[in-house]
């Protein structure tokens, strides 16, 4: 039968999948063969070690793989067990984490590896551990136990919405239930390990958000009722975004050309917590303050928040006094997790410490 067929009359996806088991075999032929000749070579793929395979999807959680390569590496390194990450204090994880964003997974992190006495071997114990969803929960069990779970990301709601032309939001609710039940349908149970790799990975590299040509030689395109109705390029539906909110934060830089004034930002429920930064004022908008001195004024998006941001440089004699403040040598600045915008602001004043 030819797919435009299909346009006019919609299959019903239990129809065409989930009592048809030929169409399963085809499917994890077709998706294994891909995967075969086109996976990227990763480290944490050559291991089953639970902890290993725990720390890259908490890193990768929010982390493009390429960023997130370097700081598995060094993580690993520098940690090589549950225990030894337990044993470190949190202001040295998050100094690692420093750059990743996304603080409370180093936070998580490590208050995991405290609570862990053996390393969870079940999906319910993997799922109780602070900073693990059902995704992570479903990666971890699949790759180091190749227990039948599934693991959903981004890539996987891609493909599973595709394939099986659902138009209802993923990221709702509702739609996580919906999700779930059809890829409890399309789950290799007796490769979990390998279909949950493959179908991430053809999300990651073949069924991309832009599609291009890609669907005219899809290894998947006899199967994919997306093509079939036309819809693929539109899928998946997202809920619509919360608005970002803007705030306004003025940075004093005090320096005496040795030391510096840093805190460590307290609020459990704002962003950064726990980082530490320049003494920091935020306003309804920014003022003038600081315009005829050494300054350098950044924009910072983050996921629901646009900082307007300024810095402003004080060359003074002697430190304030400033509640919540530390004094530190400038050349220490290094030994402190700072947010990325500090970051960006240190780099773009040429001020980065050299130790
Ligand atoms: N993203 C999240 N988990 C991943 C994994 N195990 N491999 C590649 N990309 C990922």
């Amino acid at each position: 039968m030819k797919y435009e067929n299909f346009s006019s009359k919609k299959l019903q996806i239990c129809d065409f999948f989930c009592n048809f088991a030929p169409k399963m075999d085809n499917l994890y032929r077709q998706l294994y063969n891909w995967y075969a000749q086109n996976h990227r070579v990763l480290p944490w793929r050559e291991t089953d070690d639970p902890y290993a395979i725990w720390l890259s999807e908490i890193i990768l959680q929010q982390t493009r793989v390429a960023q997130g390569m370097d700081y598995y590496m060094r993580f690993l390194n520098r940690w090589p067990t549950v225990e030894a990450l337990a044993a470190a204090d949190e202001a040295e994880v998050l100094r690692e984490w420093q750059g990743l964003g996304y603080y409370s997974r180093a936070r998580n992190l490590h208050k995991a590896a405290k609570q862990i006495t053996t390393f969870p071997r079940t999906f319910d114990e993997l799922r109780a551990l602070p900073g693990v969803g059902e995704y992570t929960a479903g990666a971890i069990a699949s790759f180091a136990y190749n227990l039948p779970y599934p693991a959903m990301d981004g890539n996987v709601y891609r493909v599973v919405a595709r394939l099986l032309d659902i138009d209802e939001a993923f990221d709702t609710s509702a739609g996580k239930k919906l999700f779930h039940k059809k890829i409890e349908t399309l789950l290799d149970r007796d490769n979990p390990r390998l279909f949950n790799s493959a179908i991430m990975e053809f999300g990651a590299l073949y069924c991309t958000p832009v599609l291009g040509d890609a669907c005219a030689s899809c290894p998947l395109q006899n199967m994919c009722m997306g093509y079939a109705h036309g819809t693929a390029e539109v899928l998946p539906v997202r809920k619509p975004r919360p608005k970002v909110r803007d705030r306004w934060f003025t940075y004093t830089i005090y320096t005496d050309g040795v030391h510096t004034l840093i805190q460590r930002r307290e609020n459990p429920k704002d962003i950064w917590y726990h980082l530490y930064e320049f003494p920091c004022e935020e306003s309804n908008e920014l003022t003038n303050e600081g315009v005829n001195e050494l300054m350098v004024s950044l924009t910072h998006v983050l996921s629901h928040q646009k900082l307007h941001a300024r810095f402003i440089v004080r060359r003074i004699q002697k430190m304030p006094d400033i509640a919540g403040t530390i004094v530190i040598r400038w050349e220490d600045l290094n030994d402190y997790a700072l947010s990325r915008l500090t970051l960006r602001a240190l780099d773009t004043l040429r001020l980065i410490p050299q130790n």
